[in-house]
């Protein structure tokens, strides 16, 4: 069985300068906006007490994204967030609710806008629900493998929507492209590069709206702070959201963030391999049943953040989502079931794997997670693709050979 990898993190520090981004005052701002739209509800945090027991740690809580605004995973509180704040500075405006933003006059005023993206399915179901919303067209470029229920997602949330040839950074520059092309238009993209930072910030906080429900709902569970944190990264956003938000609620004793890759497109966790401080690229084609982590270029203000706080990184083989899954499925009894997808349920995976292998034992040790521990983590999407998930769930595929 393939090995899971994994690296303590001792790269060199930073001056730390985007870890403001996260600010608990800047992620209030991304959930008021949110709590603006017809339909708002904090998704679930489930407890899995009697899993935490079984795996000999203290607490266990599953924020489950299944069904956040009825689209199946946590994406859309990312573009949502960017496209309204775009367009308050495009207006002149320092902030915008959804009643405004989708009033006739807004639209009046701004015309007809166009927003490309790139996307592995979920963030591009995002922006073209808020295009729609806002009665705007989105153009969605899809890498190859990309599968058809992906597509149709998207399609039915009325965009143009196309599978390419190349993977996702391929797509990313086709979205560039094109829209630069376009007069009305600008790219919504999850991942920042050199130049392009301010529209990834803003997905980046809107993220951290299920941070901040998190926080607030362990606090009502009666847990001030978890000791440990893990989630999963493609691009890094997420991650970096969910460590920049807990690093700034927590600064003296902020929890041990735990980033888990999948294992085909694992960029932080060879940057943090290499040790030097600069991140990886994985090129070519990227073959993971974890659509939504198959990135093999990091956003670069997410890798500062993560390198300046994360404890650990991962590398996660697809057993380890499999098994997840199935974990997160079929829970131990009086446990709240949490239907997870291949990209929401690697967390779940790789936490079992670490407390209940030998071969992770070392690892274990490092990270002090012991009965003491109460560990959150995010289920970031439910079951957005059914033919896989069937395979996986109902058929055993992606076995973890043990015992
Ligand atoms: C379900 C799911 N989980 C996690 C991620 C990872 O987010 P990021 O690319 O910001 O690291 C994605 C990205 O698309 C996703 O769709």
């Amino acid at each position: 069985m393939e090995r899971m990898g994994w690296v303590i993190n001792q790269l060199p520090k930073t001056d730390d300068c985007h870890l403001a981004l996260m600010s608990e005052e800047r992620v209030r701002q991304a959930q008021e906006f949110h709590s603006s739209i017809p339909g708002y509800a904090a998704t679930p945090l489930a407890s899995l007490r009697n899993m935490a027991g079984y795996l000999g740690i203290k607490g266990l809580f599953v924020k489950d994204e299944s069904n956040r605004f009825g689209l199946g995973a946590f994406k859309v509180l990312g573009g949502s967030y960017a496209i309204s704040r775009f367009i308050a500075e495009k207006t002149g405006r320092a902030a915008l609710g959804y009643e405004e933003l989708t009033s006739a006059r807004l639209r009046e005023e701004l015309g007809q806008f166009t927003f490309f993206t790139a996307t592995d399915g979920n963030h591009g179901r995002g922006v073209a629900w808020a295009a729609r919303r806002l009665g705007q067209k989105a153009v969605v470029f899809m890498p190859k493998g990309s599968t058809q229920p992906r597509l149709q997602h998207i399609l039915d949330e009325g965009a143009k929507a196309t599978i390419e040839e190349g993977n996702y950074d391929d797509c990313v520059r086709l979205a560039a492209d094109a829209a630069a092309q376009t007069p009305n238009s600008v790219v919504i993209q999850d991942t920042a590069w050199e130049g392009y930072e301010l529209i990834p910030g803003w997905i980046m906080q809107g993220y951290g709206t299920m941070a901040w429900e998190a926080a607030l709902q362990l606090r009502l569970a009666g847990v001030k702070k978890p000791s440990h944190i893990f989630v999963q990264a493609g691009v890094g956003s997420l991650a970096a959201a969910v460590q920049g938000y807990f690093a700034n609620l927590f600064p003296q004793s902020p929890p041990k963030v735990i980033i888990a890759e999948a294992s085909a497109a694992d960029c932080l966790y060879r940057g943090a391999a290499a040790g030097d401080g600069g991140y990886r690229i994985v090129e070519g084609d990227i073959q993971t049943i974890m659509a939504g982590l198959a990135c093999g270029s990091p956003n670069i203000v997410a890798w500062d953040i993560l390198k300046n706080h994360s404890a650990c990184f991962l590398s996660c083989p697809d057993w380890v989502a499999a098994r997840g899954m199935r974990m997160l499925g079929v829970p131990l009894k009086g446990d709240p079931t949490v239907i997870s997808g291949e990209s929401g349920a690697v967390c779940m995976g790789a936490l079992a794997a670490i407390t209940q292998f030998d071969e992770y034992r070392e690892l274990r040790e490092a990270l002090a997670l012991d009965e003491q521990s109460v560990v959150l983590t995010f289920s970031t999407e439910g079951n957005t693709d059914p033919h896989y998930f069937r395979r996986i769930v109902w058929d055993g595929k992606f076995p973890a050979e043990i015992g």
